[in-house]
């Protein structure tokens, strides 16, 4: 079967989305707006992303002044996209390309060996910014090419079988001819009409070609095998404010989930519940156990796990000068809000009610 790339290229000409990280037609892309939104769409939504996208490019116009920023005023307008440890490879990858003179690498290979960029990013970011005649497979490529393919196989073990095929929609020299737009209507196409759930079959421009709706199996790929259960884990964290409204947090360790973050001080998490004598032997404060009010529960979903926290609270006059020593760093709480906070660590804190008040 020969697909034609021609019929995807004209649908997208008429119905191409306008992002901001995208360039207008005749436009050259700017391969610095092409990173940023690739890394932020990394396991979040376009609409989710667009706003963050368009704060960052105002507070960091260019690679270079992305480079030059204090890592944690990068966490903090990163703060809420989640997966810290993108946001510590994407300022890592920004020094980087500044060291190159603020300009990025515009082959896989050379893209592939920034910190953060894997083979779909970079793929993405070859075609988009510089026109490689390469297709990016992410979620929507792999479902417009299962379906036109109508290939059965279940995902994970499908996926180089996918990919390969994929490769292959590229062979159409008119496809060739516009990596950039092909990647991006490959995109469109798959957001827009060949949706998860109820695809839009009567609208799209490969209908006739799509193996997937002549055998009445489209909406149904791609398949998926039986995922195991996401696990439980527990933790305690302690909300601990002094009388000027002081807050006291930690910077966890660069390694791990949310790694480098500033978050409550509290126990590693752990597969088992804590008792609330255990909990508190793991408080950063040697205050009778009377002193904490338990003021509840934040459950917060991870990609392999969900999490289940119980929060802590308590006041002191003063800080003891032994805090800093033991890592604590105190600040005033309605800038801590603000801070490169971890969204679990933003519904932890705001379990408690403003204690200044
Ligand atoms: N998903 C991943 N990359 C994208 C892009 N450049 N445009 C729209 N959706 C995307």
């Amino acid at each position: 079967m020969s697909l034609s790339a021609a019929k995807l290229l004209r649908w997208y000409d008429r119905h191409r989305r306008t992002l901001p990280w995208r360039a207008l037609p005749g436009q050259t892309a700017n391969p610095y707006h092409v990173w940023l939104s690739e890394i932020m769409l990394q396991q979040t939504t376009v609409t989710a992303v667009i706003p963050y996208f368009e704060r960052f490019t105002r507070q960091f116009p260019t690679v270079t002044d992305l480079a030059n920023a204090d890592q944690d005023t990068v966490m903090a307008a990163w703060a809420g996209l989640g997966y810290y440890a993108r946001a510590r490879n994407l300022h890592a990858c920004a020094r980087r390309v500044a060291d190159m003179g603020g300009r990025f690498p515009d082959t896989v290979e050379g893209l592939r060996a920034l910190p953060g960029i894997g083979p779909y990013t970079a793929a993405a970011i070859a075609a988009i910014a510089f026109g490689r005649p390469v297709v990016p497979v992410d979620g929507n490529v792999e479902r417009v090419t299962t379906r036109l393919f109508a290939m059965t196989d279940p995902l994970p073990r499908a996926r180089p079988a996918i990919a390969a095929q994929a490769a292959r929609l590229n062979d159409d020299p008119v496809a060739h001819g516009r990596p950039s737009d092909f990647a991006q209507a490959l995109f469109d196409l798959g957001a827009g009409i060949c949706t998860p759930r109820a695809p839009a079959c009567a609208l799209c421009p490969w209908r006739t070609d799509c193996a997937g709706q002549r055998e009445g199996i489209a909406p149904t790929l791609p398949r998926k095998a039986p995922r195991a259960a996401r696990p439980t884990r527990y933790g305690v964290h302690f909300h601990v404010t002094d009388a000027t409204g002081g807050l006291l947090l930690h910077r966890r360790e660069e390694t791990g989930l949310l790694g480098g973050t500033l978050g409550l001080p509290g126990p590693q998490w752990r597969a088992e519940r804590w008792s609330m004598e255990e909990g508190l032997s793991h408080a950063p404060l040697a205050q009778p156990a009377a002193q904490w009010r338990h003021v509840g529960e934040v459950r917060h979903v991870f990609t392999h796990f969900t999490l289940i926290v119980d929060v802590y609270a308590t006041r002191v006059e003063r800080f003891p000068n032994a805090i800093a020593r033991d890592g604590g760093l105190v600040y005033p709480r309605e800038r801590a809000q603000q801070m490169g906070i971890a969204s679990l660590m933003r519904k932890c804190i705001a379990l408690v009610p403003d204690p200044v008040e």
